[in-house]
């Protein structure tokens, strides 16, 4: 084992934007092996800033952030992805004139399982030689989870997995969140606008309300405290 005290992510005072000026501050946030992690809150609130910044994709203003106990060098972001960790972005970031099974091999250099990662969408074999373009939304959605989930991550970010899928899609794919958490020990960070269906299947939540942690608490916590939720997703979202 490695010494960063069980955390496969640390984040510390950080600060995360653009050009130099904030839109999230002062965050702390961790993320345990076989953990799952709701970063909740309204559009706009910094969710996908601080994924794009915990992946080193964008780098950070100030504070810390270390995956499996070494900080994340944006200069050298590929590193992360060697180290375990893969991201799932918001557009889901595939390449819609390849087939899936192109997608599925990109950026994972012959040592990608893409059996393991198959396994938890079966659904996907038989549209292997389609073009990702071609494939639902849903489907495209699975086709992005397999292909971070074939790097065998001890990591992983996904950002707003149900964004534009119809609700029915969504109540499978999320609990398979905590179903690969739960079986492979990955530690799964989620950005999620679904905020029941979140709490349901997350261990621990933050919300994150103009760049700032309104609330963090454990997920069961959040269900029975509605109040706490309320009060900072006033105006938005229906809850
Ligand atoms: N590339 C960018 N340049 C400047 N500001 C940005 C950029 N992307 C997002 N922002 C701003 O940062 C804030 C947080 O955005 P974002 O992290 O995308 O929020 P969320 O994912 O919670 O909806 C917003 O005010 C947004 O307008
Ligand atoms: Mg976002």
């Amino acid at each position: 084992m490695t010494d960063h005290g069980g955390a496969l992510l640390k984040v510390s005072g950080l600060d995360a934007g653009y050009l130099g000026v904030p839109v999230v501050r002062g965050l702390d946030l961790t993320v345990g092996p076989g953990e799952v992690v709701a970063l909740l809150g309204p559009n706009g609130a910094g969710k996908t800033t601080t994924l794009l910044t915990i992946s080193g994709l964008l780098p950070a203003i100030a504070g810390s952030v270390k995956v499996l106990g070494e900080p994340v060098n944006p200069r050298r972001a590929h590193r992360v992805a060697r180290r375990g960790l893969a991201h799932v972005l918001e557009r889901r970031g595939l390449f819609y004139g390849l087939t899936a099974r192109e997608n599925l091999r990109l950026g994972h250099r012959g040592g990608a399982d893409l059996a393991r990662a198959l396994d938890y969408f079966p659904a996907l074999v038989p549209l292997l030689d389609r073009q990702a373009g071609l494939l639902s939304g849903g489907e495209q959605q699975m086709l992005a989870l397999a292909r971070a989930l074939a790097g065998a991550p001890r990591l992983l970010l996904v950002d707003e997995l149900s964004l534009g899928l119809a609700p029915i899609i969504v109540e499978t794919l999320l609990p398979l969140m905590r179903t690969i958490a739960h079986d492979t020990g990955t530690g799964v960070l989620l950005v999620e606008q679904h905020v029941h269906q979140a709490l349901e299947i997350s261990d621990r939540a933050y919300v994150l309300v103009h760049g700032e942690v309104a609330v963090a608490a454990a997920s069961d916590e959040l269900v029975r405290r509605r109040d706490m939720l309320e009060v900072s997703y006033l105006g938005e979202n229906a809850l």
